[in-house]
């Protein structure tokens, strides 16, 4: 196979569309899909060979796979990281990291207010005496007095869905090299095109590839990046002996979707500052969150560490009570003939969700309230649609 590898000078756009390529002897121009379970070998010798870790070469699809390693190395070159291996979803990216790092009796500390899955994921784990501490996203402070002896792992996601809130990165990764413990970004809302988590400090990057690395919200996927060091002796026997793999079909679909990421997440961001300006001038709405709004708390620091402010955006609707803020807010959403009502986001299309009695209708109005979701806010992923058919399409239920 003839290897176009990437060349350390190219840049980020160049990358996303010329790295991780390995031609076979056919010639073909576009990315092959290799959809095989097992790979043969050339003799006895040659197969124990490979078993021994001798000799170069696939073996069986849920360690490796021509067309995973084509989505690995792309999604490597543009997060600049040393190893990505892929997972079939993002969730079991997480749960991998949390496997690799973890063991009972050990403790992690994690943002309030992350994807109520993972909340659930980490709840999951109390069942192997693995506890979870959530601290307020923003408050390094709290971050560093939350760490115990046995902390293992801080994970965070920024910005935070669907707050929109912004953790410092690098006053985080500064925490969490003190104490020895690695930090875990969830990069799903800005991707590698917007914010590189790991030139920012982190250790290790998760992706729901399925978001906006495909893109169309075709396919699902997931993604973790790191060091040597980590991926290979850590994170690589958890996943061959856990078996999350990524199917081939889907790993070219998301190298694919990576070649147009760049343009996609400035396209998203400049549609979203644009809907932002329109709601925060709409009389029923009492608050926007978007982090490239100069009224978002962390505005400053968004400017810092991301190059746009990414698709997603969240707002409140009035109300005297929670009841009428929930009514106000569901009249939007039923008002919505455009915009899809689902939970999912990362697509050209925009959507629309009511987190309160959707995403994070699991959990306690208490934690809802701790992470800042009212029964008025909605999330609005924005798609690529024109920014004034979007806004005509929220206009008629804002009232
Ligand atoms: C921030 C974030 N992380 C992880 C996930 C889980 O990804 P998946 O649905 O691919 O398992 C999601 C899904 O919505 C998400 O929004």
């Amino acid at each position: 196979m003839q290897d176009d590898d990437q060349t350390p000078e190219y840049r980020f756009d160049t990358l996303a569309i010329r790295s991780g390529v390995e031609r076979t002897p056919f010639g073909e121009h576009t990315e092959p899909i290799f959809l095989t379970s097992s790979f043969v070998h050339d003799s006895a010798a040659h197969a124990a060979a490979k078993f021994a870790g001798e000799a170069d070469g696939y073996i069986y699809s849920r360690f490796g796979n021509p067309t995973l390693r084509t989505f690995e190395r792309r999604l490597a070159a543009l997060e600049g990281a040393d190893e990505c291996r892929a997972t079939a979803s993002g969730m079991s990216a997480i749960m991998a990291v949390l496997v690799s790092l973890t063991r009972t009796g050990d403790h992690v500390v994690c943002a309030q207010g992350v994807f109520g899955t993972t909340q659930q994921l980490f709840a999951l784990f109390e069942r192997y005496d693995i506890e979870t501490s959530y601290v307020p996203l923003s408050d390094p402070e709290a971050w560093a007095a939350a760490i115990r002896p046995n902390t293992r792992m801080l994970f965070v996601e920024t910005p935070s869905n669907p707050s929109t809130e912004v953790a410092d990165l690098r006053a985080l990764s500064e925490i969490a090299r003190r104490h020895g413990i690695p930090l875990v970004v969830d990069n799903c809302f800005c991707t590698p095109a917007l914010q590189r988590p790991l030139a920012l400090g982190a250790d290790i990057v998760v992706h729901s590839a399925t978001k906006y690395l495909d893109g169309q919200g075709r396919v699902l996927g997931g993604a973790v990046l790191g060091g040597n060091q980590y991926m290979n002796e850590k994170l690589q026997p958890v996943l061959r002996y856990c078996g999350p793999a990524l199917s081939a079909f889907n790993a070219w679909m998301l190298a694919k979707g990576l070649e147009t990421l760049s343009i996609r997440m400035q396209r998203h961001s400049e549609n979203a500052l644009a809907v932002a300006r329109w709601l925060q001038a709409q009389p029923s709405v009492e608050k926007v969150r978007y982090p490239w709004l100069e009224s978002h708390p962390q505005h400053a620091l968004a400017r810092a560490q991301q190059d746009a402010g990414g698709a997603v955006l969240a707002f409140e609707m009035a109300g005297a009570d929670d009841a009428e803020r929930r009514a106000n807010a569901w009249r939007v959403v039923d008002g919505c003939r455009l915009l899809s009502i689902t939970a999912n986001l990362g697509d050209v299309k925009s959507t629309i969700t009511h987190p309160a009695s959707t995403t994070h209708g699991r959990m306690s109005p208490e934690a809802r309230a701790t992470a800042g979701i009212g029964e008025g806010m909605l999330r609005v992923a924005v798609g690529l649609e024109d920014p004034a058919d979007i806004c005509a399409d929220l206009a008629r239920g804002l009232g």
